[in-house]
This record gives C-alpha cells, sequence and structure tokens, in this order.
C-alpha cells in the first residue's frame, strides 16, 4: 500500500531541467538549508538503465537527486567523438523521471567553461597515465576539472559513479580525498545487458553483427574470474587467457587487457595477492568499449 503510494507520487513528480549554474544553486540553497541532502549523478546524457541505477540509488539514498547531463568537451581528444556523441535531452528527462531523479542540469559548454584561459583538475601519476590513459593522454584532466566544477556548483553529499568506467571512479576516489571534498563517492556495479554486453552510450553506435560479437568481452572476464576462483593467481596467466578468448572474436580489436592493484593502479608483481582490476579496452568497427572486473 505504501509502497503503490510512493510510486505514484513518483509517476506525476516532474523532473525539473535547468541550464544555468545560477539557477540550480536558487534551487539547491534552500533545499540544503532545510538540510536536504543532495545526491548528484554527472552524466554525458544518452542514459540508459546503467545510468538509471545510478539515479535510482542516488534517489534511495539522498532527499534530492541532481542529474548532470553535458557532453564535455575537455574529456574528448581531437580525434575522439565528441561532435558524433549522442545527445537526447528529451528521452533523457524520461529516464531520470522513471529513476527517481528530482532536477536536471544540462548547461551548454559557455556556461560550464565560459573562458578560454581556465583552471583545470589535473591527477598526477600512475592512475592516470596506464590503461585508458596510454591512449587518451588528456582524457582524465577533462573528467577530473568538470567532476570537480559539478561538486562545487550542487555540493552534494554524495556522488555516483558507475564501476563499468573503473579508472575513473580511481582517478576521482583521488581528487576528492587530495582536494578534500566534503562528500562521499559512491561507486555502483556496472549493468550489463542479458548477453553480458555492459551498458554504455557508445553501444548504439554498434551494428548487430559488432553487439553479438562484444559480448566476447564479458565471456573473457568471467572466464578469468572462474580461473582466479579456482586458484590462478598469475597476473601475465590471467590477462593470456583474456587475451586468447577476445582474440578468437575476428571483429575485435584490442587495445589493452591490463591487471591493476586497488587502490590506485598501482603496479603488480608476478601475483594477484590483493583486490585488482582487470581491465580491456576493445574496439569492435570504430567503436572502443571497456569492461572490468575486481579480482579479490
Ligand atoms: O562518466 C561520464 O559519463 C563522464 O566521464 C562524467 C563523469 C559525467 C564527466 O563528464
Amino acid at each position: 500500500m505504501y509502497k503503490s503510494l510512493e510510486k505514484l507520487i513518483r509517476e506525476i513528480k516532474m523532473v525539473q531541467c535547468v541550464h544555468s549554474v545560477k539557477e540550480l544553486r536558487e534551487i539547491i540553497k534552500p533545499l540544503k538549508a532545510q538540510g536536504k541532502t543532495v545526491g548528484l549523478v554527472p552524466t554525458m546524457g544518452a542514459l540508459h538503465q546503467g545510468h538509471a541505477s545510478l539515479i535510482s540509488t542516488s534517489a534511495k539514498e539522498n532527499d534530492i537527486t541532481v542529474v548532470s547531463v553535458f557532453v564535455n568537451p575537455t574529456q574528448f581528444g581531437p580525434s575522439e567523438d565528441f561532435d558524433a556523441y549522442p545527445r537526447t535531452l528529451d528521452s533523457d528527462l524520461k529516464v531520470v523521471e522513471n529513476a527517481g531523479g528530482d532536477i536536471v542540469f544540462a548547461p551548454s559548454p559557455k556556461e560550464m567553461y565560459p573562458s578560454e584561459d581556465m583552471t583545470w583538475v589535473e591527477v598526477t601519476g600512475n592512475i592516470t597515465k596506464v590503461l585508458c590513459g596510454k591512449t587518451r593522454p588528456i582524457h582524465f584532466r577533462g573528467v577530473a576539472t568538470v567532476v570537480s566544477k559539478l561538486f562545487n556548483i550542487v555540493g552534494p553529499t554524495r556522488a555516483y559513479f558507475g564501476q563499468k568506467d573503473a579508472q575513473q571512479v580511481e582517478v576521482l576516489k583521488r581528487m576528492v580525498k587530495d582536494l578534500f571534498f566534503d562528500l562521499e563517492l559512491r561507486v555502483v556495479p556496472i549493468n550489463r545487458e542479458d548477453s553480458g554486453l555492459a551498458r554504455s552510450s557508445r553501444n548504439t553506435y554498434l551494428n548487430a553483427e559488432e553487439k553479438a560479437a562484444a559480448v566476447v568481452l564479458s565471456k573473457s572476464l568471467k572466464e578469468a574470474l572462474k580461473a582466479f576462483k579456482a586458484g590462478n593467481k598469475d597476473v601475465e596467466a590471467l590477462k593470456a587467457l583474456v587475451t586468447d578468448i577476445i582474440k578468437k572474436e575476428p571483429l575485435s580489436d584490442i587495445e589493452y587487457v591490463e591487471c591493476y592493484g586497488l587502490p590506485g593502479l598501482y603496479e603488480l608483481d608476478k601475483e594477484v595477492k590483493a583486490p585488482s582490476l582487470l581491465a580491456l579496452a576493445v574496439r569492435f568497427g570504430k567503436t572502443r568499449l571497456i569492461d572490468n572486473i575486481i579480482l579479490e
């Protein structure tokens, strides 16, 4: 009875969409003054069930949930898919509403980056140089900068990120610690399609054949986890197991299959002895997909 009433309220609730920092602050300030907790879910839009699980987790844990929808130019390299990145604000608003979010913040690039002379936030060291950092050297500086801006605009109690972007999570955890951001960073498990494919906005780039082929990623990680649980702790052997399975799929083109220690992505010796991240990036046609599992 109580649950259906809650559902009814949710169904009639309209999401508020704001575009300016000033307007968002004016909405949030009195709510915070009333002692309400605020969850922030930063996204680049093209929202899918993976985002919905971040939003609904935030809605359960906070009084107010703010979802930012902003395709952040500074985290895309010159030859990357910034222009092609899907922009679907109308359907995003529906996803936010159905998942229990309250406010969508959808600023323009000019609103977030008013001047070309600007302040960067950059996390240095191995953490941003390995894995995706090797081929996307400016990516994490763009992520850290825009997420810092969002943290400062919203002042969230909690912020939500998906485990699929495992390196991003490690970088942002370090940033929160180093810059003393007063918030809790929450990590939500990878949301997968029935086939095992990790949900991603970039999956929409895949044609049917590539999408079927990409299932090999989660299958290979599952096999590695099985081997690890059966006692295989050898880093190179686990990486080779994943690589060999993926290479059997003719449409795949491996960028990396790597394993690093957690937290902080430190180099491992021969064996996995503590929680470690087994992560991969693989192209199918023009689409670059990432996936990972934690070995612990
Ligand atoms: O994970 C993403 O979608 C983006 O990197 C983020 C965190 C929204 C920053 O633009």
